[in-house]
């Protein structure tokens, strides 16, 4: 594994901690919209991946849902611990690749903003990890334009305040990347106009990737 990958990261997002939900407030209307998806009335337990300061899993909490936050930052966690007000939230700190639960514990596991922030081997840990912790999966993050001027204008400004991590998300194609994963979208939605997609997807047999023969292509 990448060492600096981790590094880099804990670094990153101390850094950003205290700022993080400023910077993440037009990303508000999402969280509802994203919990929305799930019209469970009974009480189910979502694991959120990649929580940062938890504005997702407060969401989902909301509902009244059973949620564990998990991320690998501290600082992050901490902001989280501070603005929660749910007794059924906890945060856990853990790396996604390595979780600490066991097989289809959860009903949901959601990554929302997360995939972005790694490598891109990472990325495929990260969702064979979430797809052995839960047979639902939920996937919120840029929608990269098909269109070269769109992905152009996107990436340029994107890139002015993301980690270095984005630039190589932007080139590959999201939906391909699930579906190589056997995981297969029941739903789908757009946040920001069209600057953000998320995909609710079940978890199927069907598995074009292995750990050492990664088949996906990039966009060129
Ligand atoms: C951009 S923030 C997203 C936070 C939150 N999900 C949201 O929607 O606002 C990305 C988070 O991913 C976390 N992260 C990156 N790699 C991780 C890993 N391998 N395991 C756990 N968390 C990780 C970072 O620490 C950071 O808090």
């Amino acid at each position: 594994m990448d060492e600096s990958y981790y590094r880099y990261t804990i670094r990153w997002f101390g850094k950003w901690a205290w700022f993080y939900n400023f910077i993440a407030l037009p990303l508000t209307g999402i969280r509802n919209k994203v919990s929305g998806m799930i019209d469970s009335k009974v009480k189910i337990k979502i694991l959120d991946v990649c929580t940062g300061t938890g504005t997702q899993a407060f969401a989902f909490a909301k509902k009244g849902f059973d949620v564990v936050g998990l991320d690998l930052s501290r600082e992050m966690l901490k902001m989280a611990e501070k603005k929660n007000k749910y007794e059924n939230v906890r945060f856990v700190v853990a790396d996604a690749t390595k979780m600490p639960f066991e097989n289809d514990y959860f009903d949901f596991a959601c990554i929302s903003f997360g995939l972005h922030e790694m490598p891109h081997e990472v990325r495929h840990q990260v969702l064979d990890e979430m797809k052995r912790v839960s047979r639902k999966i939920i996937v919120v993050d840029y929608h990269i334009p098909k269109n070269r001027l769109h992905r152009w204008l996107h990436v340029s400004f994107a890139s002015l305040y993301e980690s270095k991590y984005y630039r190589d998300f932007a080139k590959w194609d999201l939906e391909e990347l699930l579906r190589e994963h056997g995981l297969r979208t029941v739903k789908e939605a757009y946040g920001l106009l069209d600057f953000v997609k998320i995909f609710l997807c079940k978890r199927t047999n069907f598995c074009s990737v292995h750990q050492n023969s990664i088949t996906l292509k990039q966009r060129h």
